[in-house]
């Protein structure tokens, strides 16, 4: 390859060779536990765009998070009090955001033949004293969600602040392990194995939770929604 092109080329190489070592890691994991936790993993730049957005984001763009599905739907306190506002990649950190799941969607399928279709992601946001309660994010056969990620957002987290997740292994576990909701922080989890939740932290918390599906559109029932 001529020097020149090779110049022009090498950041957005380094950027795939990056991906590709830290796909490489998850899938590891994924395979021996069944769930991945990566410090320091979402790139700089997304990081920082992503902060600075859900920082701007008003009070009105973020609403009452629910549970369930379609008309299934409704909020509940007792489950949870975070407030959620969706990613539609209509701005750059939120497209830049989806891109890069996307390429780490394509890159586990590589590796472990997941079969991983669509991506859907929220910004949470937990004012003080929000919580999530221990729940899944899928049920086995009920949904086609089977890959969870969260990405964490606050630049700061002390210990005394809480909210952390914790990550049940499985249905009898009841210790769980517990992570540090600090930005840059990325849980990669099967949706239907691990039961966790998010405790009441001391300040704002703000989380990017996203869901790799699977295909089970039916006839002409289209699942997921495109
Ligand atoms: C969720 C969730 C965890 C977190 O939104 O389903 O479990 O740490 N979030 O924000
Ligand atoms: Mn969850």
């Amino acid at each position: 390859m001529n020097t020149l092109l090779r110049d022009e080329l090498s950041p957005r190489l380094d950027c795939e060779k990056v991906l590709e070592d830290r796909a490489e890691r998850i899938c590891d994991d994924l395979q021996h536990q069944g769930y991945s936790i990566q410090p320091s993993c979402l790139p700089a730049d997304i990081l920082l765009a992503l902060q600075d957005q859900v920082m701007t984001l008003g009070d009105s763009e973020f609403v009452r998070a629910g549970i369930g599905r379609n008309a299934q739907h409704h909020t509940n306190d007792f489950v949870r009090s975070d407030k959620v506002c969706w990613m539609t990649g209509e701005t750059a950190p939120g497209a830049a955001w989806l891109e890069w799941c996307e390429s780490l969607r394509v890159a586990i399928n590589r590796r472990l033949f997941m079969g991983l279709f669509s991506f859907e992601s929220h910004y949470a946001w937990y004012p003080a004293g929000a919580y999530y309660k221990r729940h899944y994010d899928a049920f086995r056969g009920r949904t086609n969600r089977v890959l969870s990620v969260v990405g964490y957002l606050n630049s700061e987290w002390a210990t005394d602040d809480g909210g952390e997740l914790v990550l049940y292994k499985d249905a009898s576990d009841r210790d769980g392990l517990k992570v540090t909701p600090l930005a840059g922080t990325l849980v990669v989890f099967l949706s239907e194995n691990f039961p966790h939740e998010v405790l009441p932290a001391r300040r704002d918390r703000f989380s990017i939770a996203g869901w790799y599906r699977v295909n089970s559109s039916i006839g002409d029932v289209l699942d997921p929604p495109r």
